[in-house]
């Protein structure tokens, strides 16, 4: 048996890398993809802290790129050796919801659900790669074309999830050029959101959060950093920006935290939101609201249950949109924004590690230590070991 090393889920807290079974093809839509580069998200920390229903042994990582070691037979598009991108989300390009480009909500690759993931509890049988090698189905539909060579890996990593997603809660906040809008959170999400909204033409940004790094790397790409803990986000963006904002993205999502950071508060953002944003304007939510978390402080929260005042909500009109980003929307789009040069969201990434360190590098991006935001795992070696290789 070809066996590969993998980042495995142990239980609360406990990732291993352990020695797995190489993934083969399963049908002739699929390829198999020598991992080159594989992000841990913020995404990974909700079932790394036993916050989801995840079983022990589910391989994660849902961000990956690689190389085209091998082909199914119904594979056209693709070839041996093409460096390629895969959204975080499977999809299989045929459903009602992949045929409207809804592919976060395809109906035809996780049944009983309107999603599938990489590595992701409840997203399908689909495993991580955060692994030497990654099974993609649907692979025509899935990976993302790249420019051969090794140049920009670190920007076209983040085409897998953070930079669509932080894009998506932009858009779907309903943002238009010109507008001023206030992004929650600064972890990867928020600050892509932030920076798409830079690179789409906002005339403020005010990005909240409590880690002063990551307000720093806000206040660097030219966004108006609030730290939360010095008085309440909503007073603090409304008197600088002489009154409230066009539109609001929450990057935070359920396991938000209170002003001293004590204890969670899950509709905090969300609240924050609706009091920020001016009569008409409109909230992005990309941040994740879970059905059920078991490690919830309450049992309304443990039902995934979130208050919110709707008649605040109702009375100024507010649009609101949430939902898994349909990351295959903008991944070509943003691909090209990177290649032209227009865009580098690597600036979030803190660190570049081997699959070995993977037990260190989630114990301290959970911690938040170290100024740990983005970390991107090589599982194959160094980048440019790979390429020699090849
Ligand atoms: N919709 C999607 O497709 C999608 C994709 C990727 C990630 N996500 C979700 O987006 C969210 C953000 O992801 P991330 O990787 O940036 O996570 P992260 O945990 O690194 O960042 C969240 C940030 O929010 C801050 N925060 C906590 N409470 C806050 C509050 N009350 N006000 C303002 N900031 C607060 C934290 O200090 C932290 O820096 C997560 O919920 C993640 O699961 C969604
Ligand atoms: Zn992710």
């Amino acid at each position: 048996m070809a066996t590969m090393k993998a980042v495995n889920y142990i239980g609360p807290h406990k990732v291993q890398v352990q020695e797995v079974e190489k993934p083969k093809l399963e049908h002739p839509d699929d390829i198999i993809v020598k991992v080159t580069t594989a992000a841990i998200c913020g995404s990974d920390l909700h079932m790394y802290e036993g916050r989801t229903a995840a079983e022990p042994g589910i391989t994660f990582g849902h961000e990956n790129m690689g190389i085209v070691e091998e082909l199914g037979q119904g594979v056209t598009i693709l070839k041996k050796g093409d460096r390629v991108v895969m959204p975080f989300n499977v999809a299989d390009g045929r459903c009602r919801n992949c045929d409207e480009g809804k592919t976060a909500f395809c109906t035809g690759v996780n049944p009983g659900f309107a999603g599938g993931a990489y590595g992701y509890v409840a997203m399908g049988p689909y495993r991580g790669g955060q692994a030497q090698y990654i099974r993609v189905p649907y692979a025509d539909f899935n990976a993302l074309l790249l420019p051969p060579g090794t140049e920009h890996e670190a920007d076209f990593v983040l085409l897998a999830d953070i930079f669509p997603t932080g894009w998506h809660g932009v858009e779907i906040s309903g943002f238009k050029s010109g507008e001023s809008i206030a992004v929650f959170g600064a972890g990867p999400v928020g600050l892509m959101a932030a920076y798409s909204a830079q690179l789409r033409g906002a005339s403020r940004i005010f990005v909240v959060d409590r880690v002063p790094e990551r307000l720093a790397v806000a206040k660097k790409i030219g966004c108006i950093p609030i730290d939360f803990t010095l008085g309440d986000a909503v007073d603090q963006i409304i008197r600088l920006n002489d009154g409230m904002v066009d539109r609001s993205v929450d990057a935070v999502g359920y396991q938000a935290v209170n002003a001293t950071g004590s204890a969670e508060k899950p509709n905090i953002v969300l609240e924050n939101m609706i009091r920020v944003t001016r009569a008409c304007g409109g909230m992005g939510i990309p941040g994740l609201y879970v059905p059920s978390d078991p490690g919830a402080s309450d049992d309304t929260a443990a039902k995934g249950l979130v208050s919110l005042s709707f008649g605040k909500l109702f009375e100024k009109g507010l649009s609101l949109a949430t939902g898994q980003c349909n990351v295959k929307a903008y991944n070509r789009y943003l691909r090209d924004m990177i290649v032209a040069g227009k865009a580098k969201p690597s600036f979030v990434v803190s660190h570049e590690v081997s699959i070995d360190d993977a037990e260190i590098a989630y114990h301290k991006f959970d911690k938040r230590e170290d100024g740990y935001t983005k970390v991107l795992l090589h599982p194959n070696g160094s980048i440019d070991q790979i390429s020699a290789k090849i």
